[in-house]
């Protein structure tokens, strides 16, 4: 069983030709409303993929709770922890995705942002019980050590977007799933370029790190075991959800037992192919896809 402790949202995605920069105004196409958060987003991609998952988390009041909780459910999702917040709106993202597939994404927490400690002691048991628990930063921080503090099996933190970490919390953690800007950020260095430079920098966060390096794959540090995993050549049109796909099948692999190399290697084929359709969450392949 993995439990999930993180956000649910709605994302409104426009695919653009470029980026907008900042003060600019583009024109882009038809806008699409799919279920996103990097929470909600990881446990489908692990439930598609026949891992056992329940969620935590919190959707608010309004007419766009249930796009999120229909998509879960669908997904074979165990909602039980999953809470509504009254007068208070779900959480959204505003997101532009250029030609290939790369993205701008302004996240609204909305009732993310009130599922609280109290909440997560409701779930002790289930944090408990879980093989894997898997947690990223759109909830309070607050409620990301508790979920550290609470959870029996591996925790695998991925740290999107990037924050500031306690010592305590880090502690905690069996394995980080950071990207290149995180891994800088987590790091207080600036973004690593080269693999080398991911290695180096992983090295000094003193624990089992993954990163998502995109078109380069991923590379494993654990201790003296450093493994880089290619990415598997895909045409990508939408990247967006591609490191919770990686984060949802990471999770998939360990907690039916894989190394963790093994396991990287599984997320990364998984990542790849979820570049290949729009949508963070359309993009979840199943086993069978990856036949
Ligand atoms: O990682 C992609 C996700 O980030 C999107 O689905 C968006 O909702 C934000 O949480
Ligand atoms: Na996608």
């Amino acid at each position: 069983m993995i439990a999930v402790v993180g956000s649910c949202n709605v994302d409104f995605v426009i695919p653009v030709a470029a980026l907008p920069a900042a003060g600019e105004t583009v024109l882009g196409g038809d806008h699409l409303r799919t279920p996103g958060g990097k929470g909600a987003n990881q446990s489908v991609a692990a439930a598609r993929l026949g891992s056992e998952v329940a969620f935590v988390g919190r959707v608010g009041d309004d007419e766009l709770a249930p796009t999120i909780t229909t998509a879960l459910s669908a997904a074979g999702v165990d909602l039980t922890w999953l809470g509504c917040v009254p007068d208070t709106p779900s959480g959204i993202a505003l997101i532009t995705v250029a030609d290939g597939g790369e993205n701008t994404i302004a996240v609204s927490p909305g009732a993310n942002a009130r599922l609280g400690v109290e909440d997560v002691a409701e779930a002790a048991g289930l944090l408990a019980g879980a093989e894997v628990t898997l947690v990223q930063l759109e909830i309070s921080l607050d409620v990301v050590e508790a979920t550290v503090r609470a959870a029996g099996g591996l925790v695998v933190l991925n740290p999107a977007p990037a924050r500031g970490l306690s010592r305590e919390l880090l502690s905690g953690v069996d394995v980080l799933v950071p990207n290149r800007s995180e891994l800088g950020f987590l790091a207080g260095a600036p973004e690593p370029v080269s693999v080398d430079e991911a290695v180096a920098l992983a090295r000094g966060l003193d624990r089992a790190v993954v990163v998502t390096l995109g078109a380069d794959g991923a590379v494993v540090v654990q201790g003296d075991v450093v493994e880089h995993v290619p990415a598997v050549a895909v045409e990508a049109v939408d990247a967006t959800g591609a490191g919770d796909a990686f984060c949802g099948a990471l999770a998939d692999g360990l907690a039916r037992g894989e190394s963790l190399v093994d396991a990287t290697g599984w997320a990364v084929r998984v990542a790849g192919v979820s570049t290949t359709r729009w949508g963070a969450q359309g993009g979840m392949p199943t086993r069978a896809d990856l036949r």
